[in-house]
């Protein structure tokens, strides 16, 4: 039987252009509208039937997640953690979580990453299930400060570039990255960039070289938000915010994912319910589950 492919994400770094916030707390803990950002690339990789996650972050801030989420019991997944002494490039992930992995494929989604959409569970669903590596493509009105993707009519790739001040196409590569269980042997032999890391696009450029590497274009009815400026970080929680007072509907509430899923019982999810209080997401649960 096939190993079943492993989530990561990624919740390192210093979060530096939003200091003074995240001068002594975690970028990914920080609230998008009403809950914590890490949540949004975790229901991801729920969507995506993926239980077995591994986060991880910097030494200082590896505890306030284990306390925010735990063993996972109450989202119906078994979480692991491991440390990221410094940060030295996306695919020191692989070669972190290489223990974690222990051979399975993986997905890799960074912690400040927010993707929403009709659809998009089958999309992670599929790209779940194919070899080789997937990444996805996404367009945007200014793909300088991303790495950028070029893909013919075919969906050939035609080249991968980090940050180039003149992209050769408008679109740009989120930070959700799907890999066969080679990642860490891969990961380990990258060498780092000008910029004194190693990059995730050399990582991909592994498969590209032997022809394994898929994209995919996310479409115009999915929003991937990135949360790194304030800027953006407020247009996340408001993005959120429209959607979710328009339907009564919650974007990234673990435990209904995991309900859906079959993970969780509506009994596990008024107990989680109880504990959270008075709050909207207490109250969410209290209705989902009734
Ligand atoms: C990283 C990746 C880049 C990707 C981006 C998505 O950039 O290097 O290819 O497009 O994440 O958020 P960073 O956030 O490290 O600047």
């Amino acid at each position: 039987m096939k190993t079943p492919r492993k989530g990561i994400v990624l919740a390192g770094g210093s979060g530096t252009r939003l200091h003074p916030c995240t001068s002594s707390i975690s970028k990914q803990l920080l609230p998008v509208f009403d809950k914590p950002m890490i949540y949004y690339p975790l229901s991801v990789l729920m969507l995506g039937g993926m239980r077995e996650i591994l986060v991880i972050s910097t030494p200082r801030d590896l505890p306030r997640f284990r306390e925010l989420l735990g063993d996972g019991s109450a989202f119906g997944l078994e979480l692991s953690y491991a440390e990221q002494p410094s940060p030295d490039g996306l695919p020191q992930a692989f070669t972190i979580a290489e223990d974690f992995l222990a051979g399975a494929p993986s997905c890799l989604v960074l912690g400040d990453n927010l993707f929403y959409g009709a659809r998009l569970g089958e999309t992670i669903r599929a790209a779940a299930g194919s070899g080789g590596a997937t990444l996805f493509a996404y367009h945007v009105a200014d793909v300088r400060a991303y790495g950028v993707i070029e893909i013919d009519d075919q969906g050939a790739v035609l080249s991968l570039e980090e940050k180039p001040p003149h992209p050769r196409s408008g679109y740009a590569v989120p930070g959700i990255y799907f890999f066969d269980e080679r990642a860490p042997r891969f990961a380990a032999a990258l060498k780092p960039s000008e910029r004194g890391e190693t990059e995730i696009l050399d990582l991909a450029r592994c498969y590209l070289a032997e022809g394994s590497l898929r994209a995919e274009k996310l479409g115009r009815g999915t929003a991937w938000l990135d949360t790194g400026t304030a800027e953006s970080l407020l247009d996340a929680g408001s993005f959120v915010h429209a959607i979710q007072s328009r339907q009564g509907l919650m974007i990234a509430c673990l435990e209904e994912i995991a309900l859906h899923q079959g993970w969780l019982t509506k009994d596990e999810l008024r107990a989680t319910a109880a504990s959270l209080g008075k709050s909207g997401y207490g109250e969410y649960l209290r209705r989902i589950a009734d």
